[in-house]
């Protein structure tokens, strides 16, 4: 059978590159090995940020007496907890399946392999099935990478240790955590089982934790957390897990951390492996997918989108590039720009970032203004955030007076970092953006003041 376009994985770029294509009337096949949704709505992002908004209101109640609420007999029930996000999962997911068929997607379950291609058609098959397609977008993910740390295939066999999938599906809260790498999963689930009564230690091999954020901002979330109970273990490298322990490396010291479950962090890896790249000869590099700005690999007519050309491991991203990808195949010129992709971290509060930051801004050698403050400048977050300690950071181009960076840490600093993302996609200056009116009060007020004070460095 032939088709328009096939389309390999139903994560975000999947699935979104097929609705796309099916409402621009292309015959669309989405070919999914498992779940609809990918990793982002069955295993990533929605299910973390349903367990993170329970931990949050927990919180909140056992927190509550500083904002004059007694709260009595407060407690966190994990299971139902779970419950919640297998429901909003499901309907999610399903949302998706429904949105393909009435658009006319053919969604095919299977493992799908490339296995060659003529002038006019790639063709592509399915357990013993074989389809054709004008064009085909690959759009297979990531995996968690498993290092070759002594130990560790077995005690994930075993279920001492998880990855982000097993994780969201714990039934036992462990009492003792350890969590390899403090990335955006790390923190994240940290975050969480901390909340809930774990006790949590991460270990991260930098000597900061949240990777390319802004180091000052990580600095206070780490500082906030360590009041909250987590220990961080930085500089230091996890080197054996087994019998009920974690065994790291901490300079010339080697510490021996008892722990109930291990969760690995610690990156991923694009699924390029077993989809018949070599027999149409799609180059990688580093294992992941090489695209152009329009998303288009070496080879004519194939394309990739989201995690696996290892870009932007991101489901934001994943989305814009799909349709990149497919406007690019209906004829439409468009071009993927990767200077403002916004970045968040959900952790309690939310680090969020766009485009570059301070270190980056000084290494680059251009001239730059930096106008950092507390947020407590802005009137909400001083009502909603007793004792807090937020900060925004934000970087201007001294030359062309425009915004290349922003950060913040702060509650709804994932709600509002878009703005940021419009200024610099709009290319604004600061003159256009100080004539934008923010609604009061609110903490992206934030935004507009240090955009003032931008003149008065
Ligand atoms: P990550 O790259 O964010 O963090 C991995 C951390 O592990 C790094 O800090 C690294 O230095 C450390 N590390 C590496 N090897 C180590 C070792 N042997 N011992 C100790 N530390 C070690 O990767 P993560 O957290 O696994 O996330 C993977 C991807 O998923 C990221 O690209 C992220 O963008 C995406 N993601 C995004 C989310 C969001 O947008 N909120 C949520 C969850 C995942």
């Amino acid at each position: 059978m032939k088709y328009d376009l096939i389309v390999i994985g139903g994560g975000p770029a999947g699935y979104l590159a097929s609705e796309r294509a099916a409402h621009a009337r292309l015959s669309t096949l989405c070919i999914e090995k498992s779940n609809i949704g990918g990793v982002c709505l069955n295993e990533g992002c929605i299910p973390t940020k349903t367990l993170l908004y329970s931990a949050k209101l927990f919180d909140g109640a056992m927190h509550s007496e500083k904002y004059g609420v007694t709260a009595q007999g407060v407690s966190i029930d994990h299971t139902k907890v779970l419950a919640r996000k297998n429901k909003v999962v499901k309907l999610l997911t399903s949302g998706i399946r429904s949105s393909l068929k009435s658009l006319g997607v053919t969604v095919a379950t299977g493992e799908a392999v490339l296995v060659g291609h003529s002038d006019d058609a790639i063709r592509v098959r399915v357990d013993e099935t074989e389809y054709e397609a004008n064009d085909v977008l690959i759009a297979t993910g990531s995996s968690a990478v498993v290092p070759p740390i002594d130990g560790l295939s077995g005690a994930i066999e075993s279920g001492f240790a998880c990855t982000n999938r097993e994780i969201l599906s714990l039934s036992e809260v462990p009492k003792r955590l350890v969590v390899i790498g403090g990335g955006v999963i790390g923190l994240e689930m940290a975050s969480y089982f901390n909340s809930i009564g774990s006790e949590v230690t991460v270990v991260e091999m930098l000597d900061h934790i949240a990777g390319e954020n802004d180091r000052e901002l990580s600095a206070i979330l780490q500082k906030n957390y360590e009041r909250k109970g987590i220990r961080f273990l930085l500089n230091a490298k996890a080197q054996r897990v087994g019998d009920g322990e974690v065994l790291c490396s901490l300079g010339t010291e080697m510490l021996h951390i008892e722990c109930d479950k291990v969760l690995l962090s610690i990156g991923r890896h694009a699924n390029t492996a077993g989809i018949g790249l070599e027999s149409v000869g799609v180059a990688t590099e580093r294992g992941a997918i090489i695209t152009d700005s329009h998303m288009r690999t070496n080879v004519p007519h194939i394309y990739a989108a989201g995690d696996v050309n290892g870009k932007s491991m991101l489901a934001h991203t994943a989305y814009r590039e799909a349709e990149v990808a497919v406007n690019n195949i209906l004829g439409v010129s468009d071009e993927m720009h990767y200077d403002a992709v916004p970045a968040v971290i959900y952790t309690n509060p939310e680090l969020a970032s766009i485009g570059i930051t301070e270190a980056m801004a000084e290494s680059s050698g251009k001239p730059y203004r930096v106008v950092k403050l507390p947020m407590r400048y802005s009137g909400r977050y001083l009502a909603e955030n007793e004792g807090g300690d937020g900060l925004f950071k934000l970087i201007v181009d001294a030359e062309t007076q425009r915004v290349i960076g922003a950060h913040a840490l702060c509650n709804y600093a994932s709600e509002f970092i878009v703005s940021v993302a419009v200024m610099m996609e709009a290319d604004m200056t600061l003159e256009q953006i100080k004539k934008v009116i923010f609604p009061h009060p609110t903490v992206c007020e934030i935004i507009r003041e240090a955009i003032f004070q931008c003149d008065e460095q």
